[in-house]
């Protein structure tokens, strides 16, 4: 039996623009795990997914459509495992539609556990490119950072290929200072294709405008990347402040998000914004040793359904 698995994530700052190729800064949550288990199946049966977690199976034969059936298989192709009898079990503690990728993770650790099972190693970069071709399906424009930050597992920044076919910039980030992030869930479920599909047509009806806004996300970006290089974290919280403004008129925030943002920043925060696609989700505060506590309950007294606080290491 091979197993895996892979992390959630949050978008630091960059949402949305990042699909309109502004670069945007991703980290994973190492906590937070989506898993998949591979064993033999019953001679004649396929390939067969089973998610024990929300009563479902699914037999590739039966729903070679399903795309999480297709990342399996063309994973399996991939690995020289086409036509084989195998069980996938998946499972996540992620909670889905929330911002934190799990539909990236789901399909990150299915790749992995196949390759395991293969005996195979598949670097990120295949691992991510594999995940991406299915997020595609799932989200029809994604801009390839969840998969991306899922496979590498390391905080990144990220610019969107130029064109479909070529590699996205990835760089691996500097941090400064490590950085102690809340997180705080509306409990609200949005599909991450829905605000993206209003961004496009806002954007489409008014390009000037939105072009504007995320020309303005894509310097926050990079005023953002040196200051988490410098370990200015007032800085950083004050750029982390200034994207939620711009979130905001992007129209993908809502009142639950704008609700606990501002009980975070009431409780010291040194910045919070919504974090993912929005309309509902997560929202992240940017916290100190000193005020996390306080903002990990402010955010329960404001409605957050959880509540859990993530850790950034320092690099050089
Ligand atoms: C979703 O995690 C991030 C968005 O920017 C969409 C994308 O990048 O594909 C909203």
């Amino acid at each position: 039996m091979a197993t895996a698995s892979a992390p959630a994530k949050l978008i630091l700052c960059g949402e949305h623009a990042v699909v309109y190729r502004r670069p945007a800064i991703a980290v994973p949550l190492g906590d937070l795990r989506a898993r998949a288990e591979v064993a033999p199946g019953e001679p004649g049966a396929g390939l067969r997914l089973l998610a024990p977690d929300l009563g479902v199976a699914w037999a590739a034969a039966d729903e070679p459509d399903h795309p999480l059936v297709e990342l399996a298989l063309s994973a399996a192709a991939r690995l020289g495992l086409a036509g084989a009898d195998l069980t996938v079990t998946l499972g996540s503690a992620i909670p889905v539609a929330s911002g934190m990728g799990s539909g990236a993770a789901i399909g990150t650790a299915l790749v992995r556990a196949l390759a395991a099972h293969a005996g195979a190693a598949l670097p990120p970069d295949a691992v991510a490119e594999l995940v991406y071709a299915s997020e595609r399906r799932f989200h029809g424009t994604p801009s390839g950072i969840d998969n991306t930050v899922v496979a590498h597992e390391r905080a990144v920044w990220f610019v969107r290929a130029p064109e479909p076919g070529a590699a996205p910039t990835i760089e691996p980030l500097a941090v400064g200072a490590p950085l102690t992030l809340v997180v705080g869930d509306t409990g609200v479920r949005s599909e991450t294709r829905l605000p993206v599909g209003a961004v496009r047509e806002a954007w489409q009806a008014r390009p000037d405008e939105y072009e504007t806004l995320f020309d303005a996300v894509g310097d926050l970006a990079t005023r953002a990347r040196f200051a988490l290089a410098a370990g200015e974290l007032a800085v950083l919280g004050h750029l982390l402040d200034a994207n939620q403004t711009l979130l905001e008129r992007m129209g993908v925030s809502s009142p639950e998000l704008e609700r606990l943002v501002a009980a975070a920043r009431a409780a010291g925060a040194l910045g919070a914004k919504l974090s993912g696609a929005g309309w509902g989700g997560v929202m992240l505060a940017l916290v100190t040793d000193e005020t996390r506590g306080a903002v990990e309950e402010a955010l329960r007294a404001a409605g957050a359904t959880r509540v859990l606080a993530a850790t950034v290491a320092a690099t050089v």
